[in-house]
């Protein structure tokens, strides 16, 4: 449980972004860097922002200090799609998407029935969030309710700002794993009324994908969009070729796998569609219109051999993209990994992904593509005050390669080429320490 500590001050070198861009070449522009800075956090949020120099007589008895004199501090890595139940099947050997969710996928995730087996693996999901510096998560829990319940409670534990909801899937699953369209609506209505802005919980509407539910289910999963415009939509679209080719089966009317969920009322700037990695001109500009974001997941991408997504594409045709982990098709928690990954795969497109728009799309970027950069993502006073501490120096070759750093960016790109939970010193959820780990190489000094 959180301290009851009202007030933290952290004294530290700072990074983040100003404000949000409309174009990669001015990320730079927006980056603040304070070398000897100090926040303030009173009641969860951001009261002062500023240099240690102004800020130092705003202490007082009642503040809570600590100082990082040797880390590097930035807002919390925002997790935009990530599968909770799927922690324990990461490394499933060998197969693409569709063979992959019937080999390993729904077994696994038929587990979750039994609340206490959710609330373990829930509990462990969380830990591993915080150790890894992801602060807010848009998360698959399973078609049963418990799963959650189990979810929320444990993430409220932290006062943990997570997007989550129920799967909705009324067809082609085990018979175990289905729901119906009026079991389905009515019981993420009930999770809704029950999670939907309580503390810092927030639900999404989750239909799986559109071959798992009937036209009458997504009609269904549309009226509570309808009914609830403020929550969030959650699925995947477009991750791999099969996969499309049989949505374009089922759904023969529809113009395309982005129009089934669009014709159900399911587009918006609240809705967020995993992997897109084979999308069609049209359904960019349909993107763009509705105002919905991409849940961009490399690693996931490369595991199940889905392909190359064009993260470049994102600025030219104005769509809003945060990173993914989708544990656990993904092979990481670690946002900082996930970018390394981000890297190779524009790498492979002859594009380049710069440490600071790399930074920006697991931070600012990603805030706004879940509609809450006016409550994360930056230090800005007056937001939410979730953040990690890093050690770049975490091991001998990290250590190595920043004493030859030779400037910001650059010490900031060896941090995510060589990062993994190690790099994670300490992480702020709502102002107060979740998670601290002693510095790993101590003849490093931090
Ligand atoms: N498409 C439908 N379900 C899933 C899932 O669990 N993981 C991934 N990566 N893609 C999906
Ligand atoms: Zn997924």
């Amino acid at each position: 449980m959180p301290s009851p500590v009202q007030r933290t001050a952290i004294r530290g070198r700072f990074l983040d972004f100003k404000n949000c861009t409309s174009q990669a070449d001015q990320i730079s522009e927006q980056v603040r860097y304070v070398d000897d800075g100090l926040l303030i956090c009173e009641q969860g949020k951001i009261q002062w922002f500023g240099s240690w120099q102004e800020g130092q007589a705003k202490l007082n008895a009642n503040t809570e200090f600590h100082h990082y004199p040797d880390h590097l501090i930035v807002p919390g890595f925002i997790d935009t799609h990530i599968h909770f139940p799927q922690t324990e099947m990461i490394g499933a050997y060998g197969e693409q998407l569709l063979e992959w969710l019937n080999t390993y996928t729904f077994p696994t995730e038929l587990q979750f029935a039994d609340k206490a087996y959710a609330d373990q693996i829930a509990q462990f999901f969380v830990q591993e969030l915080l150790k890894n510096g992801t602060t807010t998560a848009l998360v698959f829990c399973t078609v049963h309710p418990e799963s959650v319940d189990a979810l929320f409670e444990a993430a409220a534990q932290h006062q943990m700002r997570l997007i989550a909801g129920k799967v909705l899937m009324d067809r082609h699953a085990p018979e175990a794993l289905c729901d119906s369209a009026d079991s389905g609506y009515t019981d993420s209505k009930a999770l809704i009324e029950k999670w939907h802005g309580k503390g810092r919980n927030l639900y999404a509407i989750t239909p799986r994908f559109a071959p798992t539910s009937s036209p009458e289910q997504l009609a269904r999963a549309g009226q509570l969009k309808a009914e609830y415009p403020d929550v969030y939509v959650h699925t995947h679209l477009s991750e791999n070729h099969n996969e499309i080719a049989w949505v374009k089966q089922l759904f023969p009317e529809q113009n395309g796998y982005l129009d089934v969920y669009h014709h159900y009322g399911l587009t918006g700037s609240r809705s967020v569609f995993a992997h897109c990695v084979h999308l069609e001109e049209h359904e960019w500009q349909c993107l763009h219109h509705t105002d919905s974001a991409i849940a961009f997941c490399p690693s996931s991408n490369l595991f199940l051999g889905s392909g190359l997504f064009p993260l470049h594409k994102t600025w030219e045709r104005q769509v809003k993209v945060g990173l993914g982990t989708d544990i656990g098709a993904g092979t990481t928690f670690n946002v900082l990994h996930i970018l390394n990954e981000a890297y190779k795969v524009q790498q492979l497109q002859g594009a380049k992904l710069s440490a600071f728009e790399a930074l920006y799309h697991a931070t600012l970027g990603a805030a706004k593509a879940l509609d809450l950069d006016d409550k994360l993502g930056n230090f800005k006073v007056g937001k939410e005050a979730d953040f990690v501490v890093l050690d770049l120096n975490a091991t001998a070759l990290q250590r190595l390669r920043q004493q030859r750093s030779k400037h910001l960016e650059d010490a900031l790109f060896a941090l995510i080429t060589l990062a993994d939970d190690r790099n994670i010193h300490a992480t702020y959820i709502y102002g107060q320490r979740a998670y601290y780990q002693p510095n790993q190489n101590s003849a490093a000094g931090g």
